[in-house]
């Protein structure tokens, strides 16, 4: 059975671009009145400037209490989604502690405290939607904060979806999409990487961020979906 984004409360937590904007205009664009959270209100403001049935809201995901009060400021919501992170990349060698840390902060530790919060004010056949990444399900060298990190969040998803059913919480797992989180590569090592993964990928292309957004609206709008980790990645942990 599928349920009706019309009317319903979405959360999304996030910045005003890349893929949490994908989701938050699909959301609304499907009848849900949307709220994109983040750590900067101003700029979520001007990102949406003018935009039917969005408003914005400030919330910082590694805060116990900004996330308390967010849920205060709520009152009740439908569906939540957290896309936050903050990866921690490079080698062995390479990695330290506050990176690690802040990386499981924001994207393990943070959905777990809005799940604390807001579950109790979320309806029955409300949902939660959290967000994995592709290095979780292939491993390589380079990637092992960024690993962990989502490994966790697949398990926090199972974890949560036991405890607060009938409430359905899964993860989406995007595989290399151009948001802006690559351009740490530079322009060219950003070319050169995503024309050799086109070249081997099963698809043969890099995803986008309206392919993410419709595997969270089918997360949050699928009545018999929870506990799993939905992988839109083009294939790449095959290759
Ligand atoms: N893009 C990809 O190729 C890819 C691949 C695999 C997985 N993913 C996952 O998909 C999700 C979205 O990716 P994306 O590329 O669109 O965005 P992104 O570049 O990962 O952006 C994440 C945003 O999270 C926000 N954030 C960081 N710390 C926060 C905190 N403490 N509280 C609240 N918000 C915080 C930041 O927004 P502000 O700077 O505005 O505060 C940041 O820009 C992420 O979870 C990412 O790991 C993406």
């Amino acid at each position: 059975m599928t349920a009706s984004l019309k009317d319903r409360s979405v959360l999304v937590v996030g910045r005003g671009g890349g893929i949490a904007r994908a989701v938050v205009e699909a959301a609304r664009d499907a009848g849900a009145l949307v709220t994109a959270a983040g750590r900067d209100q101003e700029a979520l403001k001007a990102a949406y400037d003018g935009q039917p049935a969005i408003g914005t809201e400030q919330v910082d995901l590694t805060d116990e209490a900004s996330i308390a009060a967010l849920a205060e400021r709520l009152g009740t919501v439908d569906h939540v989604v957290s896309t936050a992170s903050a990866r921690a990349r490079g080698k062995l060698a390479d990695l330290d502690r506050d990176a690690l840390r802040l990386s499981f902060d924001t994207k393990v530790i943070g959905p777990l405290m809005l799940a604390k919060h807001l579950a109790p004010r979320m309806s029955p056949g409300g949902s939660i939607t959290l967000f994995s990444g592709v290095a979780a399900a292939k491993i390589a060298v380079g990637t092992l904060g960024v690993a962990i990190t989502n490994g966790s969040v697949e398990v926090l998803a199972r974890s949560l979806a036991l405890e607060l059913g009938p409430l359905r919480v899964n993860a989406v797992s995007p595989g290399v999409i151009d948001t802006g989180a690559w351009d740490a590569f530079g322009e060219q090592g950003k070319a050169d990487y995503f024309a050799d993964l086109t070249s081997r990928n099963p698809v043969r292309r890099i995803g986008t961020i309206d392919d993410i957004a419709a595997a969270v609206l089918f997360a949050m709008t699928s009545t018999f979906l929870t506990g799993t980790t939905l992988h839109v990645d083009g294939g790449e942990p095959l290759i």
